[in-house]
């Protein structure tokens, strides 16, 4: 697993913070009637201003800066005029920021309006698939202890992991080694290093695991058509143990 130094560290943290406001300010633009094409560049000018810039635009041919999910949609949306939020709705907002040659990572599902219970508990429990995998993980485990954590979770709720995707080392490239799988059994994957810096991002089906892509080539959706939800931080485990840089600052895991 890649070792950051302290001061690769400090720049990393910087493209998390914004990072994390990216995610912040887009959850107050999200409303029925805006178009994913119009969250984007908002999205877009603020990281720009925050003195950020958004890596996933050009990235492999990707066309915008963000990748933005609605419902059936898992990962990897491509914005548009045409997709227009409409209440009842979720919306997946996935924003990568590179400062300084370092980059950040980090993803929310997010309501527009009232939503079904259905949706609610899939978001609730996608964010807690990340919260248990993480929970009781330090330096000297096995990546599959979080894997296996997600999974559990995930599939004990009744919903299902998307097999095809995963999380990643990140740093000086959007994405590292290893792989940071959102299944599987607790002693496998490699031993977490000090100093290590991962995306660790579960992406929950609330029907069967199943996935294809759109002609587009990006958009990834369920094949039942049922919602899916994703949730992700890039997380440092230093010494002193796990730091999320990529949470809330108000968020009720901040200060447990
Ligand atoms: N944020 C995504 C990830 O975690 C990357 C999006 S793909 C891109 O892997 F092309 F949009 F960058
Ligand atoms: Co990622």
């Amino acid at each position: 697993m890649i070792q950051k130094t302290p001061a690769e560290i400090v720049l990393i943290k910087k493209a998390c913070e914004i990072t994390r406001d990216a995610l912040v300010y887009a959850k107050t633009l999200v409303r029925p009637g805006i178009s994913t094409y119009d969250l984007d560049k908002s999205i877009e000018k603020f990281i720009i201003e925050s003195g950020g810039s958004p890596a996933c635009l050009g990235y492999e041919g990707y066309p915008a800066a963000t990748c933005i999910s609605v419902n059936e949609m898992v990962v990897h949306g491509i914005p548009s005029k045409d997709i227009v939020l409409k209440e009842g709705d979720i919306v997946s907002i996935d924003i990568v920021v590179a400062y300084k040659g370092y980059h950040g990572d980090a993803a929310r599902t997010y309501p527009v309006g009232s939503v079904s219970e259905e949706k609610e508990k899939l978001m609730r429990v996608t964010k807690e698939c990340f919260f248990k995998g993480i929970e009781n993980l330090r330096i000297g485990d096995r990546l599959g202890k979080l894997s296996h954590a997600i999974q559990a979770h995930a599939e004990g709720n009744g919903f299902s992991v998307v097999r095809e995707l995963c999380g990643h080392g990140i740093g000086r490239k959007m994405h590292e080694a290893p792989s940071v799988l959102n299944y599987g059994k607790e002693t496998d994957g490699p031993v977490i290093s000090e100093n290590a810096v991962l995306a660790i991002e579960p992406m929950i089906n609330a029907g069967k695991k199943e996935i294809g892509m759109l002609s587009d080539g990006w958009g990834i959706v369920t094949r039942d058509k049922k919602p899916s939800a994703h949730y992700e931080n890039t997380v440092l485990f230093s010494r002193s143990g796990l730091e999320i840089l990529t949470l809330e600052k108000d968020d009720e895991h901040q200060n447990r």
